[in-house]
């Protein structure tokens, strides 16, 4: 059965909620009181790049509560099949608070970059996938992205104590061509 009254309060927090370009003090919100403080540093760096436009971080903010999401979104790397600048961009980094899950706030975000790409002329939107989330999954293919090729997800970074750590995580590459009103660019 339908719940009518979640019905329409998932649809006033899509109608309520900004989707924009972090700005240098949404940093501390990044870090979710304390569960992702780990990650200080690589948001930091992150951030470094987006000053140099590298990268772009995107927020989700909801007016009265504040930041409950995030993706970023990388123009160009040293892997040119994830990002290479002009065709081809990469996203990763996209969380969105669990109690604001499955309301439609992900397919929003991500229509909010596939416009953004489209103005800038990319073709192509690239992420990588843990094998083992296949919710992430199917909302990628429902979105239109395909499985292209396999990764190990083998990564590092320095915690907020300065101590390197391995993120092991198999993935799954996935690829979406961008189109601008059903016409290929
Ligand atoms: C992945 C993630 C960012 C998706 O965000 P989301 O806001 O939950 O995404 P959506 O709500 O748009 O879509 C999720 C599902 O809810 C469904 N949905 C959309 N609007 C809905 C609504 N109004 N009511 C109920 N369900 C809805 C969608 O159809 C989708 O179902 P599907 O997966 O079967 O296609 C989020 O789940 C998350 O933060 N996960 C943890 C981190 C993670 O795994 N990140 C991805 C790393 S690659």
């Amino acid at each position: 059965m339908v719940d009518k009254n979640a019905e329409v309060a998932s649809q006033g927090i899509l109608d309520n909620v900004i989707i924009r370009q972090l700005r240098k003090e949404d940093l501390p919100a990044l870090e979710w009181d304390g569960e992702f403080k780990h990650f200080h540093n690589l948001y930091a760096d992150t951030y470094e790049r987006m000053v140099r436009g590298l990268t772009i971080m995107w927020v989700a903010e909801l007016p009265e509560k504040g930041i409950i999401g995030q993706v970023f979104l990388q123009l160009i790397c040293d892997r040119p099949e994830l990002a290479d600048g002009w065709q081809r961009a990469y996203l990763f980094s996209f969380r969105i608070r669990p109690e604001y899950r499955n309301l439609g706030l992900g397919t929003k975000i991500v229509n909010v970059l596939e416009n953004y790409l489209l103005e800038k002329r990319f073709t192509r939107l690239t992420l990588n996938v843990g094998k083992d989330n296949p919710d992430a999954v199917r909302l990628y293919k429902r979105l239109g992205f395909q499985v292209v090729a396999e990764e190990p997800g083998v990564w590092s970074y320095i915690d907020d104590r300065g101590n390197w750590q391995t993120v092991r995580e198999p993935s799954w590459r996935m690829e979406k061509l961008l189109r601008n009103n059903n016409r290929f660019i």
